[in-house]
């Protein structure tokens, strides 16, 4: 480990409530969150035994995951391998990848689906009955699952959310936003507390607390003004864990995705995918006069590396001087589209867009998070006791880039050995809970969002450059600032959504180097040796941000 590198000057919050819980509720293990990464851990945590309390900020299936189109990734088909999945994340993920991890991830992979098959997921199957497998961009091989045609994420989530259901085991807990992680006096993890939206017994602010704590909050594309996560995607799992005082890594790798629908300059929140599946049928891209621009780019064009395509778009964008480029699917012809992609077929209808006639216009927007907690390969964080899984986590699974269709994977893999190393070791032992010597401070209004929001669209986009990132960190100085928050769920969040842009700011000022999804316009060309490295941040005492350099275990094949 090294030592610290750069100490941001700024604070942020070491704690979002200070006040004394007004209820407890106990169990074997708290899941926050209800993706593919938390339902399944609650489940893998049902064959030891354990209660599991799954709490969930909105209503059970309402995460990242029922939005997921293209599919999951696996060596499934006869003519691939392990091995072959290792190489292509590798390759994404620009030497950042933890290989150990990605090693995990294929291998266990293909078993992790079949499981996700027996809980009662139903994939779409070819003419021999197997299961079709289609392409996105980066892979070499057809390895993509899906369902429903383009319904993947919502096929897997209302599988697990019934399997949760049925298991008397697993209490739920809706509309329950977490806000900080309780310690015991040597600083291991004993439970959290929660602001549930609820008149009942279990309203207000209470304490759920359990030796093991779990986060699969999913990630914080909300940080922006334009994303394809839905509005409960603000960062709380790594928020909390930083002020827990867990190490953060990789935040500086936000995955644009290239083809996301164009819908006007003033369009916020949650934009619509349009998925990479759709270029893996055939859709290619155009620029404003109608030329194919990717053949010239990369030896697989449109199917590139998810981020050599939105920095292509990007280019095109600024060489034509427009504002999207467009994606032409319309030789797929009606069939393929009703048949595969029933979803956005509706999307792009309810918008005044035929695909099967019409260009559907479209241009870069946040996606996915490829950092997050850092954890180990069994998903436990630097706290005893705390444990991320899913798009909150950084395993290294993704390194500088996510290759497509591998996060669903990575929340079912990772859930599983979560659950199987929490059974080895049901019982830590429980001291006393410490109280929080310091008072909730620095709670930020609701209404710095959106100035916030427009700050890192302007300034830590798809395009970064050192004046624009000291830009941003002014702009969030400045917001940290805003006076009139009140302790309710959009100040919480906001002040998590803002607690993410400063670290993610921070690191993307640090990394001058242009590697993976992180483009920086002033170190266009490098790929810097130097800068083979994480980049860890975790707050001291005062909340103050220390970031430093970790080495990473890449090796570069099987
Ligand atoms: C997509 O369907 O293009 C998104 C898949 C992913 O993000 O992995």
């Amino acid at each position: 480990m090294s030592e610290v590198f750069a100490r941001h000057a700024h604070p942020v919050p070491r704690l979002l409530r200070a006040e004394h819980p007004g209820w407890q509720v106990r169990a074997d293990a708290i899941v926050i969150g209800s993706g593919i990464a938390g339902l399944t851990t609650a489940l893998g945590l049902r064959a030891s035994g354990s209660k599991v309390l799954l709490v969930t900020k909105a209503q059970v299936n309402e995460g990242s995951t029922r939005w997921a189109q293209g599919g999951i990734a696996a060596a499934l088909a006869e003519d691939d391998s392990p091995a072959e999945h290792l190489q292509d994340t590798l390759v994404a993920g620009v030497g950042l990848c933890d290989t150990e991890a990605v090693r995990i991830l294929v291998t266990q992979g293909p078993d992790a689906i079949r499981g996700l098959i027996a809980r009662g997921a139903h994939f779409d199957t070819d003419a021999s009955g197997g299961i079709s497998l289609t392409r996105e961009g980066g892979h070499l091989r057809d390895r993509i699952a899906h369902a429903g045609g383009d319904a993947t994420g919502a096929e897997i989530s209302r599988a697990l959310v019934a399997a949760v259901a049925a298991d008397a085991g697993i209490e739920v807990v809706e509309n329950a936003l977490v806000l900080d992680l309780l310690c015991d006096a040597h600083g291991a993890a004993q439970g959290v507390t929660l602001h549930v939206m609820d008149s009942g017994q279990r309203g207000g602010t209470g304490a759920a607390l359990a030796p093991h704590v779990v986060l699969a909050t999913g990630g914080f594309g909300q940080v922006y003004g334009q994303t394809t996560n839905p509005y409960v995607a603000t960062g709380d799992g790594v928020a909390l864990a930083l002020r827990a005082g867990a190490d953060v890594a990789d935040l500086e790798f936000v995955q644009f995705h290239p083809t996301v629908m164009w819908l006007g300059p003033l369009a916020q929140g949650q934009q619509p995918l349009v998925s990479e599946a759709v270029r893996g049928e055939g859709a290619f891209l155009l620029d404003s006069r109608g030329a194919r621009f990717m053949t010239d780019v990369h030896p697989l064009a449109d199917l590139a590396p998810r981020d050599v395509v939105a920095k292509a778009i990007m280019q095109r964008m600024r060489a034509t001087d427009e504002a999207h480029v467009w994606l032409d699917g319309r030789h797929l012809g009606a069939d393929i589209w009703h048949q595969r992609f029933p979803t956005i077929l509706e999307s792009c209808r309810s918008r005044g867009i035929d695909p099967v006639t019409d260009l559907i216009p479209v241009a870069p927007a946040q996606h996915y998070a490829s950092g997050g907690v850092r954890t180990d390969h069994w998903g436990r964080s630097s706290i005893r006791g705390l444990y991320a899984c899913g798009e909150v986590a950084c395993t290294g699974v993704h390194g500088a880039n996510r290759l497509a269709s591998n996060s669903l994977l990575e929340g079912l893999v990772f859930a599983r050995r979560i659950a199987q190393v929490i059974a080895q070791d049901p019982q830590l032992p429980q001291d006393p809970l410490e109280h929080p010597s310091t008072t909730a401070s620095g709670l930020l209004p609701h209404r710095a969002r959106r100035t916030m929001q427009q700050a890192m669209d302007r300034d830590a986009g798809v395009l970064r450059s050192a004046v624009s990132l000291a830009d941003a960190q002014r702009e969030l100085h400045s917001t940290s600032h805003a006076e009139g928050a009140h302790p309710c769920t959009e100040d919480w969040e906001t002040t998590n959504l803002h607690t993410l842009a400063v670290a993610l700011v921070q690191h993307a000022r640090l990394r001058e180097e242009t590697r993976g999804s992180h483009w920086r316009e002033d170190y266009p060309d490098r790929v810097d040796q130097f800068w083979q490295v994480r980049l860890v941040s975790c707050l001291d005492a005062d909340g103050q941000l220390l970031t430093r350099t970790e080495p990473v275990e890449y090796a570069k094949g099987p």
